[in-house]
């Protein structure tokens, strides 16, 4: 017996009709924010493993869990593990007019230890701003994401904001929280007690109740912003205010990722368990950029997971899979060429449909028909052929009528629009 295979673990297959969700999701993604002003960017599946090491060297994304390797050139590869350092690469490259706005759909790498909505692949639908420090960019970012989610139904989404502040303020800010830490370091958990200095901020994101507790008293960034970072996170929160969506100030929120300056923001959905509730999220880069050899030019985007954004859904009971859109089927007990032909002549004219193959039994056919989600059967069995009519019949109520055969697609035409 040849050895049969597995999708590799934390990767899944996604079939229908399952994936209609997928589609469904992804096209209601790409309306939003195309009508936004967002065109969509495209980049390789891989990258020179420097455009993410360059800017990831401090987190566990890029440090522990990146998928790198090197391929039969010898360069130094990696799967991309998320969508933000690619599209700043691309801009650098190509350096498109400003503001930049930009979305993508992407899948993404993380060699994670998988667990329900945690995965080593995942499909990120995203957006990122390049060019301009307006906090209205903010604003617009953050409601577009709010407004994807309200937009499914769900309704136990939180919106967490906070400030990094930027490099006038920051390296104060953490000069005064490593102090704080060196002086309880010993009541750190196991990890950050060795690993708190190189950064520190990720120690107050440590959901450990050990560290939760040394930190509750801990220096906030948010009180330490320059008057510049104060001020645009006032206008952030004015905006968000403006627009109605609900926020809190988390003051804690650091995010995995270390590129963020000023405004970070994550939603996470109640409905979901705490160590993989947080559906989406982003933030300001205004340094990313220049990281990767460009000129200075800042940056905001967010990324949500597509596979996590649908666990909420489902835990909310919102957003089930679309119904079918196969409208016909035609079923054909006098040989198939009907079918065959039939099937193409609607589907040119626009009426979406569908048919069985193989010769199969008028009752086997009209079983498929009923698992298609088609309203109506085109019908054409022996005597129907010799007198040039077709049935049509609807799958849904106890109603048929005969048609003339070179009549019939301007009939289901008119059945299906009235
Ligand atoms: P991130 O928070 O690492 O941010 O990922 C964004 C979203 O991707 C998460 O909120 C989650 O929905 C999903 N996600 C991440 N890792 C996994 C995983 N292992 N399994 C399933 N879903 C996952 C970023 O990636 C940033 N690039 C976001 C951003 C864009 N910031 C600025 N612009």
């Amino acid at each position: 017996m040849p050895e049969r295979f597995r999708a590799p673990t934390g990767t899944s297959d996604v079939l229908p009709p399952e994936s209609r969700r997928w589609g469904a999701l992804v096209a209601r993604f790409a309306t939003l924010v195309e009508r936004s002003g967002y065109g969509l960017v495209s980049t390789p599946l891989f990258e020179d493993v420097g455009v993410f090491t360059r800017v990831g060297e401090g987190t566990d994304v890029v440090r522990k869990e990146m998928y790198d390797f090197e391929d039969k050139g010898g360069r130094r590869l990696a799967l991309r593990p998320e969508g933000t350092a690619p599209v700043v690469r691309a801009w650098v490259e190509h350096r498109a007019p400003l503001p930049w706005k930009t979305w993508y759909v992407a899948p993404a790498f993380r060699y994670e230890r998988p667990q329900a909505g945690r995965y080593r692949q995942h499909l990120q639908l995203g957006i990122e701003v390049l060019g301009t420090p307006d906090a209205d960019v903010d604003v617009e970012v953050i409601s577009l994401l709010w407004d994807l989610y309200t937009g499914l139904g769900l309704q136990r989404a939180l919106l967490l904001i906070n400030s990094l502040g930027d490099p006038v303020c920051r390296p104060a800010y953490l000069d005064s929280l490593l102090a704080y830490l060196e002086e309880r370091r010993e009541s750190l958990c196991d990890e950050h007690r060795t690993r708190w200095a190189e950064n520190p901020l990720r120690v107050l994101d440590c959901k450990r109740e050990k560290c939760r507790e040394a930190t509750r008293n801990a220096p906030r960034m948010v009180d330490a912003l320059c008057g510049p970072c104060a001020e645009h996170f006032e206008r952030v929160q004015d905006g968000l205010g403006a627009l109605g969506i609900p926020f809190a100030i988390e003051t804690r929120l650091v995010r995995g990722l270390d590129y963020y300056t000023r405004t970070t923001f994550e939603v996470q959905a109640s409905a979901l368990e705490s160590a993989q509730n947080g559906i989406g999220g982003g933030g300001r880069y205004d340094g990313l950029v220049e990281l990767l050899g460009g000129p200075p030019t800042p940056g905001i985007g967010f990324g949500t997971g597509v596979e996590r954004v649908l666990l909420a859904c489902d835990a909310e009971g919102v957003f089930p899979v679309p119904a079918s859109p196969v409208q016909v089927f035609v079923v054909d007990s006098t040989g198939g060429e009907e079918a065959r032909d039939l099937t193409a002549e609607l589907r040119r004219a626009g009426v979406a449909c569908d048919r069985a193959y193989d010769g199969r039994s008028m009752k086997a056919q009209f079983r498929a028909a009923d698992r298609s989600g088609a309203r109506l059967a085109v019908v054409v069995g022996t005597e129907e052929r010799a007198s040039g009519k077709v049935k049509v019949q609807a799958l849904d109520a106890d109603r048929t009528e005969l048609v003339d055969r070179a009549e019939v697609v301007a009939h289901v035409r008119r059945v299906l629009g009235g």
